[in-house]
């Protein structure tokens, strides 16, 4: 008989599959994005259930079992997914928590959809859970979830993890539903962000924004209405290092790479983006610098070559829409001034991949360029480390959260265009000692510091709080 509660349930807005439309049929995939990339790791082995939207509107496939893991779509329906998914958390929330760079909209319907939708991820999360379990939520999607499943089952520990920065106070106040935000987090235990600064934000507008005297705010904690403590700390994210370097050095992915590298016309040096298709990831930005390059004569077209892969992601909004026609304008562009036949210096790529053409694009790439406008972590950045312990560079944003902790990489600031291609250029021309040097430290970096020491960390941290009086 299937298990019908548990110690441990994960709540994301996401299951880590995906129902899509395949040669006419409906099957599983993987989902997209760093958030499934990382619990599907720490999940693996765990006996736990997983809570999510299967991807289509629509009533929800039964519970089923996958990889040692019990999964409960929640349905969404086709409104909910445009008021509460596509609206009020993609194009109010997402734009708003990464430094505005599109306006964020604010539509009051939104706000609706998103509380009913978190009040029946708060119902199921209540069901499963076994007495005393630990119920993690994760993400900018589910931010009432933990207050509403307080007042559900107070017996739980309830922790919520934050995939994505957590913006300034300046910018966060701009949120007609702050107060709420803010009060749904706080019926955590523990809740974990990617950096310190934004936990330091959060605790920042719990202090500036909810004035009344039924809340405190002391050091780290924040004193909730019904006298429990929040606690707030940075538990950066990471990946599965172990399972990418040992992929890395299969005799099938080193192969697929020397074959990648020679359809590619054997470059002299290949450089690799890997993003979602989001103006958060400054692909324009990257391909503005490298355009100028070719241009300039800096980068010679049938020497080095680019590959960027971009993931379709979130297709039905405007600013999604906005950025993939920019971003293959551009491509279109730099390859129809500088293409010989069948070379063009730029190879777009439009799709998912299996792991293994992923790790054998990490080990082609002789440079991989992580230029985002902002970024809660990025996993790619710690993948392509990881893929590597002696060669390869990484030029990485300053404004990833990856950059607090691989510092030898080469930092940029992607809005100054002119130094971005100075630092493209000096990664372009390291010495091999100098790679070697430099990636070795952000190997040992991303092993010591792996996703189940993520997870580790974070579950200690939530054990660690005081049970409400
Ligand atoms: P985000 O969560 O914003 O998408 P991250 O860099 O943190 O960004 O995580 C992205 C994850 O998705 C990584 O694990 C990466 O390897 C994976 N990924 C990105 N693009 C693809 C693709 N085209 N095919 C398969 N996996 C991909
Ligand atoms: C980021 C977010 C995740 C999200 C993923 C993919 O990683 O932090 O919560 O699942 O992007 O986006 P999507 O909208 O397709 O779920």
């Amino acid at each position: 008989m299937p298990q019908d509660t548990f110690d441990l349930v994960i709540a994301a807005n996401r299951l880590p599959v995906d129902r899509v439309r395949e040669g006419g049929r409906s099957v599983w995939r993987r989902s997209p994005g760093g958030l499934v990339t990382a619990m599907e790791s720490v999940m693996s082995g765990r006996d736990g259930a997983w809570i999510g939207w299967s991807g289509v509107p629509g009533k929800a496939p039964a519970a089923f079992e996958q990889g040692g893991m019990s999964l409960h779509p929640v349905a969404l329906s086709a409104e909910e997914v445009r008021d509460y998914y596509e609206g009020f958390s993609n194009a109010s929330l997402w734009p708003l928590y990464h430094d505005v760079i599109v306006p964020p909209t604010f539509r009051r319907r939104w706000q609706s959809a998103y509380d009913g939708v978190n009040r029946r991820f708060a119902e199921t999360a209540a069901g499963l859970a076994a007495k005393n379990a630990t119920v993690w939520v994760h993400d900018y999607q589910l931010q009432q979830v933990p207050q509403l499943l307080r007042e559900l089952r107070p017996d739980l520990r309830i922790g919520w993890f934050n995939h994505i920065p957590f913006p300034p106070v300046e910018l966060f106040m701009q949120l007609p539903a702050r107060d709420a935000m803010l009060r749904g987090l706080l019926g955590a235990d523990f809740l974990g962000f990617q950096r310190r600064t934004d936990a330091q934000n959060f605790l920042r507008a719990c202090r500036q924004l909810l004035v009344d005297d039924d809340i405190s705010v002391k050091a780290d904690v924040v004193h909730a209405p019904d006298g429990h403590e929040c606690r707030a700390a940075a538990v950066p994210i990471s990946i599965d290092t172990a399972g990418m370097a040992e992929l890395a050095e299969t005799s099938g992915v080193q192969e697929r790479a020397a074959e990648i590298r020679k359809q590619l016309g054997n470059p002299e040096h290949l450089l690799l983006g890997i993003d979602r298709l989001d103006y958060t990831k400054g692909i324009r930005h990257r391909l503005k610098a490298l355009e100028e390059m070719y241009r300039e004569g800096t980068l010679d077209p049938t020497e080095t070559k680019f590959i960027q892969v971009a993931t379709p992601s979130r297709e039905r909004l405007d600013a999604y829409q906005h950025i993939k026609s920019e971003v293959e304008q551009t491509v279109g562009r730099i390859n129809g001034e500088h293409a010989i036949f069948g070379a063009p210096p730029v190879t777009y790529l439009h799709r998912s991949f299996p792991r293994e053409e992923m790790a054998a694009m990490f080990v082609a790439a002789d440079v991989m360029l992580v230029t985002p406008l902002r970024d809660g972590m990025n996993l790619v950045a710690k993948e392509y480390v990881a893929a590597h312990d002696h060669s390869g560079a990484l030029v990485l944003s300053e404004f990833t959260g990856a950059a607090n902790e691989l510092k030898q990489s080469y930092l940029c600031n992607p809005h100054d265009i002119a130094r971005t291609k100075r630092t493209i250029t000096r990664a372009i021309e390291a010495s091999p000692e100098e790679r070697a040097r430099r990636m070795r430290a952000m190997h040992r970096q991303v092993q010591r510091h792996d996703v189940q020491h993520w997870a580790e960390r974070f579950l200690s941290n939530l054990a660690a709080a005081p049970r409400q009086p």
